[in-house]
């Protein structure tokens, strides 16, 4: 129930720090050893290369995923959206894994793919918040978001959910292949459950940076590079679907190759400024959409930030951004679509699960 909450959405991103500290206790031991399956471990570790398989915001979860193995755990990954992936299924490796996210465990265009993939004879593992669904029953393997039921339509804490168990995921694989990591999971998790509370805190201050980029506007823009281009795209599906804004999530190195046309004066630009090795960078395609008349925020985080930025979040574990920078974008689509009166929760033309390919 929304209890004192005027809707699902707001009480599910208000939820997300405790989210992650159920999955930091459910995936831990009492002897600070991650607890996963050795089943899960020895599948992921006897795989060449994982496949990834999702859709809509499950899918944005998904490219953060692809970082995390193979940044941390050195295994190739492909990222693919459930209902292309039949039509152009690429050459397979040796011993492919596959890895489906889905919140519900219930949408069809993922099904249809692990059927196929089943009838191949190739092992699947299903990432989803609603153990017994049908992708989790008819995978070999399943790993539980802990989310709790999520009804907004908007999926919000089931995306951090599914990043934070990716990054338990690849950590645990890193260290069945015995590679060394100069961090620890848990204790970083831990650190971004205290910045989401900070940000969710901050609701007055977003609610104001809404009415000031977008409380008119028909369209905007999120740009970002690397981690940041990915947490954009979640950003700008989530300012569609509920406030039926046009929006769409660039990255930033593109923006010259043809997007830039589209920026007018007073073109809302929301850009994300959260890894050192592209603050600059982004800072200039910032300046470039600001000459041709954009108006533009910027969020970065600290460390990095500058005198005129938007919004400051805190200082997390470079690899684990994404699970902070998304706070605000979720609450700006909130308060968007507050503020023109759109029915929040249930978005017009959408369900909550797409059993339909
Ligand atoms: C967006 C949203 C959808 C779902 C997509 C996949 O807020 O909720 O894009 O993410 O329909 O659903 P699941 O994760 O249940 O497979």
């Amino acid at each position: 129930e929304k209890g004192t909450y005027p809707h699902f959405m707001l009480k599910e991103i208000d939820e997300q720090p405790f989210v992650i500290r159920k999955i930091i206790n459910e995936y831990q031991t009492n002897d600070n050893e991650l607890k996963l399956d050795a089943a899960i471990r020895r599948a992921m570790k006897a795989s060449d290369r994982i496949y990834i398989i999702a859709a809509g915001t499950s899918y944005h979860a998904g490219l953060v995923g692809k970082e995390f193995i193979e940044k941390l755990a050195a295994i190739p990954v492909e990222v693919h959206i459930a209902s292309e992936f039949s039509y152009n299924m690429p050459l397979l490796s040796d011993n492919p894994l596959f890895v489906f996210i889905s919140q519900s465990g219930e949408t069809a265009d993922s099904r249809a793919v692990l059927v196929k993939i089943k009838e191949m004879g190739h092992p699947a593992l299903t990432i989803t918040n609603v153990p017994g669904s049908t992708l989790s029953r008819e995978a070999d393997y399943t790993l539980n978001l802990y989310a709790g039921p999520e009804i907004a339509v908007a999926s919000t804490k089931a995306y951090t959910a599914q990043i934070a168990v990716l990054a338990i995921l690849a950590v645990d694989t890193a260290q069945a292949k015995g590679i060394e990591l100069d961090f620890d999971p848990m204790q970083e998790l831990a650190i971004v459950a205290n910045a989401m509370e900070i940000l969710t805190d901050q609701k007055e201050t977003i609610e104001e940076l809404t009415r000031e980029y977008l409380a008119t506007t028909r369209n905007a823009f999120f740009i970002g590079r690397s981690t940041d281009y990915h947490v954009c795209m979640e950003g700008s599906l989530k300012l569609k679907e509920i406030s039926y804004i046009q929006a769409e999530g660039f990255a930033g190195g593109e923006l010259k190759h043809g997007t830039i046309a589209l920026i007018e004066e007073d073109t809302p630009v929301i850009a994300l400024a959260t890894q050192a090795n592209v603050n600059y960078s982004i800072r200039s395609n910032v300046q470039e959409v600001v000459s041709r008349g954009a108006n533009a925020m910027i969020i970065s985080m600290k460390g990095l930030e500058q005198d005129d930025d938007a919004l400051v979040l805190p200082h997390v574990h470079e690899l684990l951004t994404p699970l902070v920078s998304v706070v605000p974008l979720q609450l700006l689509a909130y308060y968007a679509a507050l503020h023109r009166e759109c029915d929040v929760d249930k978005p017009r033309n959408l369900a909550k699960s797409v059993t339909v390919e």
